[in-house]
Protein backbone atom coordinates (compact mmCIF):
# COMPACT_ATOMS: atom_id res chain seq x y z
CA UNK A 1 0.00 0.00 0.00
CA UNK A 2 1.35 3.65 -1.11
CA UNK A 3 0.61 6.85 0.68
CA UNK A 4 0.95 9.85 -1.80
CA UNK A 5 0.48 13.22 -1.13
CA UNK A 6 0.06 14.99 -4.58
CA UNK A 7 -2.92 15.12 -7.50
CA UNK A 8 -0.46 14.09 -10.10
CA UNK A 9 0.59 11.25 -7.99
CA UNK A 10 -2.56 9.43 -7.79
CA UNK A 11 -3.09 10.54 -11.41
CA UNK A 12 -0.91 8.70 -12.40
CA UNK A 13 -1.67 5.32 -10.98
CA UNK A 14 -5.14 5.34 -11.55
CA UNK A 15 -3.84 6.01 -15.14
CA UNK A 16 -2.00 2.58 -14.94
CA UNK A 17 -4.62 0.72 -13.70
CA UNK A 18 -7.44 2.05 -15.72
CA UNK A 19 -4.76 0.71 -18.84
CA UNK A 20 -5.04 -2.65 -17.41
CA UNK A 21 -9.06 -2.54 -17.40
CA UNK A 22 -9.08 -2.42 -13.20
CA UNK A 23 -12.16 -1.10 -11.19
CA UNK A 24 -11.71 1.70 -8.81
CA UNK A 25 -13.25 2.07 -5.53
CA UNK A 26 -12.87 5.48 -3.60
CA UNK A 27 -13.64 5.95 -0.02
CA UNK A 28 -13.36 9.71 1.08
CA UNK A 29 -12.40 10.00 5.19
CA UNK A 30 -11.24 12.85 6.96
CA UNK A 31 -9.40 10.31 8.87
CA UNK A 32 -8.43 9.08 12.43
CA UNK A 33 -10.48 6.07 11.17
CA UNK A 34 -12.15 3.76 12.89
CA UNK A 35 -14.43 0.56 12.74
CA UNK A 36 -17.52 2.64 10.37
CA UNK A 37 -15.05 3.91 7.86
CA UNK A 38 -13.15 0.20 8.05
CA UNK A 39 -16.28 -1.22 7.34
CA UNK A 40 -16.65 1.10 3.94
CA UNK A 41 -12.71 -0.12 3.09
CA UNK A 42 -13.50 -3.37 3.37
CA UNK A 43 -16.47 -3.28 1.32
CA UNK A 44 -14.86 -1.27 -1.53
CA UNK A 45 -12.40 -3.80 -1.18
CA UNK A 46 -14.62 -6.45 -2.13
CA UNK A 47 -15.94 -4.91 -5.10
CA UNK A 48 -13.38 -3.22 -6.62
CA UNK A 49 -10.31 -4.24 -7.64
CA UNK A 50 -8.41 -1.42 -6.64
CA UNK A 51 -9.16 0.73 -3.82
CA UNK A 52 -8.32 4.60 -2.89
CA UNK A 53 -9.09 5.80 0.40
CA UNK A 54 -8.75 9.71 0.62
CA UNK A 55 -7.51 11.15 4.45
CA UNK A 56 -7.64 14.65 4.49
CA UNK A 57 -9.66 17.32 7.15
CA UNK A 58 -11.63 19.30 4.48
CA UNK A 59 -11.77 23.41 5.72
CA UNK A 60 -14.11 24.45 3.24
CA UNK A 61 -16.95 21.84 5.42
CA UNK A 62 -15.66 24.03 8.76
CA UNK A 63 -17.00 27.14 9.88
CA UNK A 64 -14.52 29.28 11.88
CA UNK A 65 -16.25 27.97 15.28
CA UNK A 66 -15.98 24.37 14.57
CA UNK A 67 -13.61 22.06 15.43
CA UNK A 68 -11.23 22.19 12.42
CA UNK A 69 -7.84 22.57 14.67
CA UNK A 70 -8.62 20.29 16.85
CA UNK A 71 -9.99 17.36 14.45
CA UNK A 72 -8.20 14.11 15.50
CA UNK A 73 -5.65 13.28 13.06
CA UNK A 74 -3.11 10.23 13.16
CA UNK A 75 -2.12 9.09 9.49
CA UNK A 76 0.32 6.41 10.88
CA UNK A 77 -2.86 4.55 12.33
CA UNK A 78 -4.91 4.85 9.49
CA UNK A 79 -2.25 3.78 7.66
CA UNK A 80 -2.42 0.27 9.51
CA UNK A 81 -6.29 0.41 9.08
CA UNK A 82 -6.27 0.89 5.51
CA UNK A 83 -3.93 -1.66 4.97
CA UNK A 84 -5.40 -4.31 7.19
CA UNK A 85 -8.51 -3.89 5.21
CA UNK A 86 -7.22 -4.23 1.74
CA UNK A 87 -6.88 -0.56 0.53
CA UNK A 88 -4.06 0.27 -2.43
CA UNK A 89 -3.21 3.88 -1.74
CA UNK A 90 -3.97 6.47 0.84
CA UNK A 91 -4.22 9.50 -0.59
CA UNK A 92 -3.34 12.20 2.21
CA UNK A 93 -3.01 15.55 0.52
CA UNK A 94 -2.09 19.14 2.18
CA UNK A 95 -4.58 21.99 1.80
CA UNK A 96 -2.23 23.35 -0.72
CA UNK A 97 -2.53 21.05 -2.44
CA UNK A 98 -5.96 20.54 -2.42
CA UNK A 99 -6.51 24.22 -2.57
CA UNK A 100 -5.90 27.14 -4.75
CA UNK A 101 -4.78 29.80 -3.08
CA UNK A 102 -7.52 31.62 -4.85
CA UNK A 103 -9.97 28.88 -5.57
CA UNK A 104 -13.12 30.62 -6.28
CA UNK A 105 -15.03 27.73 -8.04
CA UNK A 106 -17.83 26.12 -5.53
CA UNK A 107 -20.30 23.51 -5.62
CA UNK A 108 -23.71 24.88 -4.33
CA UNK A 109 -26.53 22.73 -3.84
CA UNK A 110 -30.03 23.89 -2.58
CA UNK A 111 -32.82 21.02 -2.08
CA UNK A 112 -31.70 17.64 0.23
CA UNK A 113 -28.72 19.93 1.56
CA UNK A 114 -30.75 23.03 2.99
CA UNK A 115 -32.64 20.70 6.23
CA UNK A 116 -30.54 19.58 9.36
CA UNK A 117 -27.17 19.87 9.09
CA UNK A 118 -27.49 22.80 6.58
CA UNK A 119 -29.67 24.57 8.61
CA UNK A 120 -27.41 24.59 11.42
CA UNK A 121 -23.93 24.11 9.07
CA UNK A 122 -25.23 26.63 6.36
CA UNK A 123 -21.50 26.27 4.65
CA UNK A 124 -21.10 22.70 5.62
CA UNK A 125 -22.36 21.14 2.34
CA UNK A 126 -20.84 23.44 -0.24
CA UNK A 127 -17.61 22.02 1.37
CA UNK A 128 -18.34 18.90 1.11
CA UNK A 129 -19.62 18.60 -2.35
CA UNK A 130 -16.57 20.80 -3.40
CA UNK A 131 -14.21 18.39 -1.91
CA UNK A 132 -16.17 15.32 -2.86
CA UNK A 133 -16.44 16.65 -6.52
CA UNK A 134 -12.63 17.24 -6.59
CA UNK A 135 -11.92 13.94 -5.68
CA UNK A 136 -13.71 12.55 -8.03
CA UNK A 137 -12.62 13.68 -10.73
CA UNK A 138 -8.81 13.06 -8.91
CA UNK A 139 -9.32 9.69 -8.33
CA UNK A 140 -12.00 8.79 -11.36
CA UNK A 141 -13.30 5.56 -9.11
CA UNK A 142 -15.88 3.46 -10.76
CA UNK A 143 -17.94 3.54 -7.20
CA UNK A 144 -17.77 5.52 -4.20
CA UNK A 145 -18.71 4.61 -0.54
CA UNK A 146 -20.22 6.67 2.09
CA UNK A 147 -22.11 5.96 5.28
CA UNK A 148 -25.60 6.36 6.31
CA UNK A 149 -24.18 7.35 9.66
CA UNK A 150 -23.87 10.93 7.71
CA UNK A 151 -27.12 10.06 5.73
CA UNK A 152 -28.08 13.98 4.67
CA UNK A 153 -24.20 13.52 3.67
CA UNK A 154 -24.84 10.30 1.33
CA UNK A 155 -28.34 12.21 0.01
CA UNK A 156 -26.55 15.08 -0.73
CA UNK A 157 -23.84 13.72 -2.75
CA UNK A 158 -26.49 11.28 -4.49
CA UNK A 159 -28.13 14.22 -5.67
CA UNK A 160 -24.57 16.27 -6.71
CA UNK A 161 -23.53 12.98 -9.15
CA UNK A 162 -27.54 12.70 -10.31
CA UNK A 163 -27.90 16.36 -11.16
CA UNK A 164 -23.66 16.80 -12.62
CA UNK A 165 -23.31 13.44 -14.70
CA UNK A 166 -20.90 12.47 -12.78
CA UNK A 167 -20.61 8.46 -13.92
CA UNK A 168 -19.77 6.72 -10.45
CA UNK A 169 -22.06 4.51 -8.28
CA UNK A 170 -22.53 5.56 -4.60
CA UNK A 171 -22.83 3.01 -2.62
CA UNK A 172 -24.42 3.76 0.87
CA UNK A 173 -23.17 1.71 3.39
CA UNK A 174 -24.91 0.66 7.11
CA UNK A 175 -24.32 2.45 10.53
CA UNK A 176 -21.63 0.69 12.22
CA UNK A 177 -22.46 1.32 16.32
CA UNK A 178 -20.68 0.16 19.64
CA UNK A 179 -21.54 -2.61 21.79
CA UNK A 180 -23.67 -0.11 23.29
CA UNK A 181 -25.42 1.12 20.55
CA UNK A 182 -23.33 4.51 20.35
CA UNK A 183 -22.78 5.39 16.48
CA UNK A 184 -19.16 5.43 15.97
CA UNK A 185 -17.40 8.71 14.83
CA UNK A 186 -14.23 10.26 15.15
CA UNK A 187 -15.54 13.26 17.26
CA UNK A 188 -16.60 9.87 20.09
CA UNK A 189 -12.58 10.52 21.66
CA UNK A 190 -14.01 14.34 22.66
CA UNK A 191 -16.16 12.91 25.04
CA UNK A 192 -15.20 12.19 28.76
CA UNK A 193 -16.72 9.52 30.48
CA UNK A 194 -19.79 11.28 32.00
CA UNK A 195 -20.65 12.40 28.13
CA UNK A 196 -19.71 9.22 26.90
CA UNK A 197 -22.63 7.47 28.43
CA UNK A 198 -24.57 10.45 28.27
CA UNK A 199 -24.57 10.23 24.79
CA UNK A 200 -25.78 6.62 24.54
CA UNK A 201 -29.27 8.94 24.81
CA UNK A 202 -29.29 9.09 21.03
CA UNK A 203 -29.17 5.49 20.01
CA UNK A 204 -31.81 4.81 22.70
CA UNK A 205 -34.36 7.59 21.51
CA UNK A 206 -33.79 7.09 17.88
CA UNK A 207 -34.61 3.24 18.75
CA UNK A 208 -37.93 4.16 20.65
CA UNK A 209 -38.79 6.29 17.63
CA UNK A 210 -38.08 3.67 15.35
CA UNK A 211 -40.24 1.17 16.98
CA UNK A 212 -43.22 3.62 16.86
CA UNK A 213 -42.85 3.66 13.04
CA UNK A 214 -42.18 -0.17 12.79
CA UNK A 215 -45.25 -0.42 14.76
CA UNK A 216 -47.65 1.38 12.80
CA UNK A 217 -47.33 5.60 14.09
CA UNK A 218 -47.90 7.67 11.41
CA UNK A 219 -47.74 10.93 12.56
CA UNK A 220 -44.10 12.60 12.33
CA UNK A 221 -45.01 15.59 15.31
CA UNK A 222 -45.86 12.73 17.76
CA UNK A 223 -42.74 10.78 16.66
CA UNK A 224 -39.99 13.44 17.24
CA UNK A 225 -42.41 14.57 20.46
CA UNK A 226 -41.00 10.99 21.75
CA UNK A 227 -37.91 11.03 20.51
CA UNK A 228 -36.89 15.12 22.02
CA UNK A 229 -38.54 13.89 25.25
CA UNK A 230 -36.16 10.92 25.57
CA UNK A 231 -33.25 13.31 24.71
CA UNK A 232 -33.93 16.01 27.22
CA UNK A 233 -34.23 13.55 29.67
CA UNK A 234 -30.74 13.49 30.10
CA UNK A 235 -29.12 16.88 31.85
CA UNK A 236 -25.97 16.61 30.22
CA UNK A 237 -27.75 16.75 26.03
CA UNK A 238 -28.49 19.76 24.48
CA UNK A 239 -30.88 19.00 20.92
CA UNK A 240 -30.08 21.04 17.71
CA UNK A 241 -32.54 19.25 16.06
CA UNK A 242 -34.99 16.52 16.14
CA UNK A 243 -36.22 16.22 12.75
CA UNK A 244 -38.47 13.85 9.75
CA UNK A 245 -37.68 14.11 6.56
CA UNK A 246 -38.59 12.09 3.22
CA UNK A 247 -35.53 10.47 2.17
CA UNK A 248 -33.03 10.58 -0.34
CA UNK A 249 -35.07 13.67 -0.95
CA UNK A 250 -34.89 15.28 2.51
CA UNK A 251 -37.87 17.13 2.55
CA UNK A 252 -40.25 17.78 5.56
CA UNK A 253 -42.86 15.13 6.49
CA UNK A 254 -45.62 15.52 8.72
CA UNK A 255 -46.84 11.78 7.63
CA UNK A 256 -44.86 9.07 7.44
CA UNK A 257 -45.20 7.21 4.21
CA UNK A 258 -42.98 6.17 1.97
CA UNK A 259 -39.60 6.00 2.93
CA UNK A 260 -38.12 8.03 5.86
CA UNK A 261 -35.24 9.46 7.86
CA UNK A 262 -35.51 10.54 11.50
CA UNK A 263 -32.35 12.15 12.33
CA UNK A 264 -30.58 13.81 15.32
CA UNK A 265 -28.08 16.57 16.10
CA UNK A 266 -27.25 16.60 19.75
CA UNK A 267 -24.46 18.40 21.84
CA UNK A 268 -23.05 16.43 24.41
CA UNK A 269 -21.28 18.88 26.83
CA UNK A 270 -19.29 20.83 23.71
CA UNK A 271 -19.61 17.73 20.88
CA UNK A 272 -22.29 17.52 18.32
CA UNK A 273 -23.22 14.27 17.75
CA UNK A 274 -25.30 12.61 15.31
CA UNK A 275 -27.29 9.59 14.36
CA UNK A 276 -30.87 8.33 12.22
CA UNK A 277 -32.53 5.46 11.53
CA UNK A 278 -34.05 4.97 7.74
CA UNK A 279 -37.72 3.01 7.24
CA UNK A 280 -38.71 1.91 4.20
CA UNK A 281 -42.51 2.56 3.61
CA UNK A 282 -42.98 2.23 7.80
CA UNK A 283 -40.42 -1.29 7.58
CA UNK A 284 -37.16 -1.86 8.70
CA UNK A 285 -33.97 -1.71 6.33
P1 LIG B 1 -15.72 11.23 7.85
O1 LIG B 1 -16.52 11.81 8.95
O2 LIG B 1 -14.30 10.84 8.12
O3 LIG B 1 -16.48 9.97 7.29
C1 LIG B 1 -16.02 9.30 6.15
C2 LIG B 1 -17.07 8.28 5.75
O4 LIG B 1 -17.22 7.31 6.79
C3 LIG B 1 -18.47 8.92 5.54
O5 LIG B 1 -19.08 8.38 4.40
C4 LIG B 1 -19.19 8.53 6.81
O6 LIG B 1 -20.60 8.44 6.65
C5 LIG B 1 -18.59 7.16 7.09
N1 LIG B 1 -18.77 6.81 8.52
C6 LIG B 1 -18.39 7.52 9.59
N2 LIG B 1 -18.80 6.92 10.74
C7 LIG B 1 -19.47 5.80 10.35
C8 LIG B 1 -20.16 4.76 11.06
N3 LIG B 1 -20.24 4.73 12.38
N4 LIG B 1 -20.74 3.78 10.34
C9 LIG B 1 -20.68 3.78 8.97
N5 LIG B 1 -20.05 4.73 8.26
C10 LIG B 1 -19.46 5.73 8.93
O7 LIG B 1 -17.87 12.28 6.05
C11 LIG B 1 -16.75 12.77 5.95
O8 LIG B 1 -15.65 12.27 6.61
C12 LIG B 1 -16.47 13.98 5.07
O9 LIG B 1 -17.59 14.83 5.05
C13 LIG B 1 -16.04 13.61 3.63
C14 LIG B 1 -17.16 12.86 2.87
C15 LIG B 1 -14.76 12.78 3.64
C16 LIG B 1 -15.75 14.91 2.82
O10 LIG B 1 -14.76 15.66 3.43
Amino acid sequence: MKIVSTVSEVREIVKEWKKSGLTIGLVPTMGYLHEGHASLIRRASKENDRVIVSDFVNPTQFAPTEDLESYPRDIERDAKVCEQEGADVIFHPTTEEMYFPNATTFVNMTGPSEELCGKSRPIHFRGVCTVVSKLFNIASPDKAYFGQKDAQQLAVIKRMVRDLNFDIEIIGCPIVREADGLARSSRNVYLSKDERQAALILHKALEEGRKMVLCGETSASVIKKSISDIIESEPLAKIDYVEIVSFPDVEKVEDIDGDILAAVAVYIGKTRLIDNFITENGKEI
